[in-house]
């Protein structure tokens, strides 16, 4: 799928902008606080539901204005949509093709992936980070995933809750046993789709780290979790769940809270064998995140057919050039949106032509195409299973 234009009324520091994007790569290019996060951010939103920054939806409209929207065209194959989100005094709502949609739909329809130089630190950060990658990911591609996940973290809630009172209450013990069967069924359920996503992203990033390091490292995930410590059926993982559920009862009830389940689970990112988080150098961390950002390309595309649009903030400055080409070519069949303080190198090295487009102040005028010179170098066609390292 392709979007083939974004408009933008009373969005942050747009008064009213459209944009006509090209089906390949368009870049934005633009100083300093211009709108070019901006631009990706309503993008995202339009997509997701959600902003990236943005705590509260209304921090999205213009300051000192109370009616904004934001819509898109999109086309898919010969057929188009329309989608767009606005609000006014009557409220909010968001449609596609005219009609009220929820914004699962929305996304079906219009999926991007978001790099932005944020996710350069996620080998460095701590697990919640890592599960919010994949909780965002899988709940994009699998729809039945973002349910179970909402359900398990109500579980998880009023059985924390519930551990709580029974130290002021110990009568309440009783009710422990029903909210550790359903912990149990709907951790394990997660547990189950997470070990799927995980051999995925070992095979892909696998892969795509090859290239970026020039064939000299070996990067392998290992998904760690404390209920069970290899590939399992849907059974194995409830049956050993009850167990460690069971064992840790008392544990639980001494810190109030719960200490088994997939919302502790990480993944641990080795690189050369050993543990990046903690012996990686800054630039093997880095080209670390990347294989794993850039695995969801075509993670997405595996689970959900669709090829999503790369949207890519002020991700290239932050790199050396050939990391830089390695991206651009890994990305070269989606469309993308890249934004960037200076587009002079992706004029200089793009091989197919690019949409340059200015941003100044709010208001987006159209450079020309770039160049087409260099040939970008291909990357290695590597394509070996190698999926044993998730246990
Ligand atoms: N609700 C809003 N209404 C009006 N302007 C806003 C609003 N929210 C943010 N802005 C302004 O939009 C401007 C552009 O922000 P943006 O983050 O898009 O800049 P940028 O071009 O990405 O800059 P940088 O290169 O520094 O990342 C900022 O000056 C900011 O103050
Ligand atoms: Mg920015």
């Amino acid at each position: 799928m392709k979007v083939r234009s974004l408009t933008m009324r009373h969005y942050r520091n747009y008064t009213d902008q459209t944009v006509v994007f090209d089906e390949g790569v368009n870049i934005f290019s633009g100083e300093n606080a211009q709108g070019k996060t901006n631009l990706i951010e309503a993008l995202f939103f339009l997509s997701r539901g959600y902003s990236h920054r943005a705590v509260r939806k209304q921090e999205i409209i213009t300051f000192d204005e109370s009616d904004m929207y934001v819509s898109a065209e999109v086309t898919r194959g010969d057929v188009r949509h329309n989608i767009r989100y606005k609000t006014d005094q009557s409220g909010k709502e968001l449609t596609l093709d005219q009609k009220k949609a929820k914004h699962s739909q929305v996304s079906r329809t219009f999926p991007v992936i978001l790099f932005e130089p944020d996710d350069l630190h996620i080998i460095k950060a701590g697990p919640e980070r890592r599960r919010r990658f994949i909780d965002e990911e899988l709940s994009e591609a699998i729809p039945a995933y973002r349910k179970v996940l909402k359900q398990y973290r109500r579980a998880l809630k009023q059985r924390n809750a519930l551990l709580k009172a029974i130290r002021q209450d110990a009568t309440l013990t009783v009710m422990l046993d029903g909210w550790d069967e359903q912990l149990v069924a709907l951790g394990s359920k997660l547990i189950s789709y997470r070990l799927a996503y995980l051999k995925r992203l070992n095979t892909a990033a696998k892969k795509i780290h090859r290239i970026l390091s020039g064939e000299r490292e070996e990067l392998s995930l290992m998904y760690q979790n404390n209920v069970i410590d290899r590939p399992a059926y849907q059974r194995d993982i409830e049956k050993a769940f009850a167990e460690k559920i069971a064992e840790s009862r008392e544990t639980d009830l001494e810190k109030g809270t719960s200490v088994t389940g997939p919302h502790l689970d990480d993944i641990v990112v080795m690189i050369g064998g050993r543990e990046a988080r903690r012996f990686g150098s800054q630039g093997q961390q880095r080209t670390a995140a990347i294989a794993l950002k850039l695995s969801q390309i075509d993670i997405y595309e595996a689970l959900t057919g669709e090829l999503p649009i790369v949207l890519l903030d002020d991700i290239l400055s932050e790199l050396d050039e050939s990391r830089q080409r390695n991206i651009l070519k890994l990305i070269d069949r989606n469309q993308s949106v890249i934004t960037c303080t200076n587009a002079d190198f992706m004029r200089r090295h793009h091989p197919e032509g690019i949409a340059v487009f200015t941003v100044h102040n709010g208001v987006i005028s159209q450079g020309g195409k770039g160049d087409q010179t260099e040939e970008l170098p291909s990357g290695t066609e590597d394509e070996k299973e190698d999926s044993q390292d998730i246990n």
